[in-house]
């Protein structure tokens, strides 16, 4: 499943991967750990990143899954940091790493191993063009900036950060424009993709939408 930022994706994707017993994989979570990884280090700053100390020290970024309760949250070597990789701070620094070439290639190699076995929802921007281009089903998700910009906005006010609605707007626009623009792997539609376009739907009507196109492939 690809599509733009905050079009509810990663809910769709996880409601599905429940329902089927498949494992869920959220890709922006491993680029968004990079980010603060960088963060942390010092790479990102006012004139730009450090690539290079970020290419060197980019062996020894592990990231995983853990499971809690039924929920997932990622590890960055070995620390849940599932929270603050979603807050506006990761959110904005998230796109300008995620079009460095080496990190994509970094990430793309570690999502093809953890997809290996099958039975899988990955969820992302390029993974119907670059990472599983053979996938069954390739959904492509999309919904209005000023809709995802409140679902956004939604989101950080339920997790008690105070947005500013738009903040959330600028951002979801700035990384629309960075994630489809950038050199390596746009963000996409591929060819053989779906297109759901969830402004006006409840999220029962997208999964059930979900669910009859995932029944259909796979009698396919
Ligand atoms: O899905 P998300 O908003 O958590 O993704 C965070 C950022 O990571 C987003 O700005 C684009 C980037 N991303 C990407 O380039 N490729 C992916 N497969 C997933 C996310």
């Amino acid at each position: 499943m690809d599509g733009h930022s905050s079009c509810g994706k990663s809910t769709m994707a996880k409601t599905l991967a429940k329902k089927i017993g498949y494992t869920y994989i959220d890709t922006g979570a491993m680029y968004r750990a990079v980010t603060l990884y960088a963060m942390r280090r010092g790479f990102i700053g006012k004139d730009g990143i450090d690539e290079e100390s970020l290419r060197k020290e980019l062996p020894q970024i592990k990231i995983s899954f853990g499971h809690e309760n039924g929920m997932q949250y990622t590890m960055l070597n070995g620390e849940n940091v599932e929270r603050e990789i979603r807050g506006m701070e990761v959110s904005g620094n998230v796109s300008p790493i995620s079009a460095i070439g080496f990190v994509r290639e970094a990430m793309v190699a570690l999502q093809r191993e953890m997809g290996k076995q099958g039975a899988v929802i990955m969820d992302g921007r390029d993974i119907g063009t670059t990472v599983f281009p053979n996938a069954e089903l390739k959904i492509f998700v999309t919904a209005s900036d000023e809709i995802r910009a409140r679902r956004r906005f939604d989101e950080l006010s339920m997790k008690g950060e105070n947005p500013v609605y738009e903040e959330v707007l600028k951002n979801v626009r700035e990384r629309d424009y960075i994630d489809s623009h950038r050199a390596v792997s746009p963000l996409r539609k591929a060819d053989d993709a779906i297109v759901l376009d969830n402004s006006n739907l409840t999220f029962q009507e997208q999964d059930e939408w979900l669910m009859e196109h995932y029944l259909k492939a796979a009698r396919e």
